[in-house]
Formats: structure tokens, C-alpha cells, sequence
């Protein structure tokens, strides 16, 4: 089991990644934050489906958290996530430093409107800018024919999809579906955060959602249905409820029964905050 090639600088992967291109080999990325789980590692299997090599970054980006959030505790495990790559064939792991992305005098930040406005970006409000302004650097660091993104963060897939088709970025955006322990619930490297009880809180998200978007496609009102939700959500557990609320799928506008629909939600057990999305499924 050969281990990825390790890089810091962003010069290290560009040769690299002119190497490859010499070669006549595409190349797909996998962004990440590392504490790697079965939902990355399902990415980075897209990725070698879609290309001939995948560079996986891993960086926990300090412009994404807001100062009360939890960059400090957020799991850090080089070692452990680079035997998980190796083991799922990734060719390079790009591991920058906050120094390389973010050097002194750095002033820049992205902003994009459209799909970011309002669900997370209600409670998170500079998170978007923080996501685009990395992912962004990342995708002109790489030059990735193809980058793979998990449902899982759907609103994230959707603002990176915007992102860039505004600013004609020549990259791919393929949207990977979320992956479940077999309960159901989505794969997170912040389910790392629960007591065993709040483990079993958890596993109600999704049941309660999938229910709520199969009442949506039957045709029950949005407005009742996602207040049922956010009530069982309640009923389960749950601390507090940020949002449940349909949308469009594609641009995440208020959704509209004769469009294709997502229910996106989000909901707090203790200190860990945990997001989910269902399709709302017309057949
Ligand atoms: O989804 C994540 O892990 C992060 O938001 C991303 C896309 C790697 C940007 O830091």
C-alpha cells in the first residue's frame, strides 16, 4: 500500500501536477478539512473514477469558522487520514499550512450571493465567504480538471457550483451523494463530538427528514410539514433547531412543487451542530 505524495507548497503540487499533465493524465480533487471518514473516501473513489489521478487537500480553514465556533477542537489527524488515502489509492495529499494559504497582508475574500443566502448562511454568516474564498484558491492552486463535493453540505456544493461558473473557473463541480452509517445517519467528522446518547438522538435526523420529504412529494404543505419536523426534531432530542426548510435543488430558491426539491436542515445536540439533506422525490 503505497502512501500518497505528501506536499505542502503550492509550487510542490504544481509541478506535480504539471507532471502529470505532461502525461497526458486528468486530475480530480477532493477539497477536505482531513479527520477523514467512509464519506470522504467515497470522494476520493468518485475522483478516480472521474481522473486518471486525485489530489486530495487537506486544510482546516480558519476563514470558514466564526470565533466562537470550533477550529480549535476541530479534529486534526494527519497521520490517520494519509493511511486512509492510501488504503483508497489517492495519489497526492496537499497539507498546506495557514501561513501558505493566508500569508500576511492576505485581503481577499469571495463572496458569493444566489444559493448562499439564507439556511446556513442565517447562522453562519461569513461561513460561504470563508468556503469560497479557499475553495477558489484551492481549484487555481491544483487546476483540477474535476473537483468532487459531497451532498451532504448541499448548500456548500451549490454556492462552489456558483462560484464557479461566475468566475469561469475551468473545473468540473460533481456533486457526490452523502454517505450513511447504517442507521442512516450522515457521515460527519463532527459526529466525533457525541456522547453515545446523543448518537442515538442523531440517528432520528435523518428518519424525521426522509418522512417529511416523502409527506413534501405526497403534497403535504410546506409550511405544516416543516414545522411537524422541526417539532419531532424536538421530540427526539434535539436541542435547537436552526432551520428545515424546502428548497430548489439547483438554486436553492424557496421550492416550488412543479421544481425539483431538497429539505435542508440543521440542528444542535449539546455543542455539536449536525446538517442533513433529503430530496424531495416526486416518484
Ligand atoms: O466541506 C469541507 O470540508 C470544507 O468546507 C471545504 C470544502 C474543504 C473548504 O474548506
Amino acid at each position: 500500500m503505497s502512501q500518497p505524495i505528501v506536499v505542502e507548497s503550492v509550487a510542490a503540487l504544481r509541478a506535480q501536477v504539471r507532471d502529470w499533465r505532461r502525461d497526458g493524465l486528468s486530475i480530480a480533487m477532493v477539497p477536505t478539512m482531513g479527520a477523514l471518514h467512509e464519506g470522504h473516501i467515497s470522494l476520493v473513489r468518485v475522483a478516480l473514477e472521474k481522473a486518471d489521478r486525485c489530489v486530495v487537500s487537506i486544510f482546516v480553514n480558519p476563514a470558514q469558522f466564526a470565533p466562537a465556533e470550533d477550529l480549535d477542537k476541530y479534529p486534526r489527524q494527519l497521520a490517520r487520514d494519509l493511511d486512509l488515502l492510501a488504503e483508497a489509492k489517492a495519489n497526492l495529499a496537499f497539507t498546506p499550512t495557514v501561513g501558505d494559504m493566508y500569508p500576511a497582508g492576505f485581503a481577499t475574500r469571495i463572496s458569493v450571493g444566489g444559493p448562499s443566502s439564507g439556511l446556513e448562511s442565517d447562522f453562519r454568516p461569513t461561513f460561504f465567504d470563508g468556503v469560497a474564498t479557499v475553495v477558489a484558491k484551492l481549484l487555481l492552486q491544483a487546476t483540477p480538471d474535476r473537483a468532487i463535493f459531497g451532498e451532504k453540505d448541499y448548500q456548500q456544493l451549490c454556492v462552489v457550483r456558483q462560484l464557479c461558473r461566475d468566475l469561469d473557473l475551468p473545473v468540473d463541480i460533481i456533486g457526490a451523494p452523502t454517505v450513511r452509517d447504517r442507521h442512516g445517519l450522515a457521515m460527519s467528522s463532527r459526529n466525533a463530538y457525541l456522547s453515545e446518547t446523543e448518537l442515538k438522538i442523531a440517528r432520528q435526523f435523518n428518519v424525521i427528514l426522509r418522512e417529511t420529504a416523502v409527506a413534501l412529494a405526497d403534497g403535504a404543505d410546506q409550511a405544516v410539514a416543516t414545522a411537524a419536523a422541526s417539532r419531532a426534531l424536538a421530540t427526539a432530542g434535539f436541542d435547537k433547531i436552526d432551520y428545515v426548510e424546502a428548497r430548489e435543488s439547483l438554486t436553492l430558491a424557496p421550492w416550488r412543487r412543479d421544481r425539483d426539491g431538497r429539505l435542508l436542515a440543521a440542528a444542535w445536540l449539546g455543542k455539536t451542530r449536525l446538517i442533513d439533506n433529503m430530496e424531495i422525490s416526486s416518484t
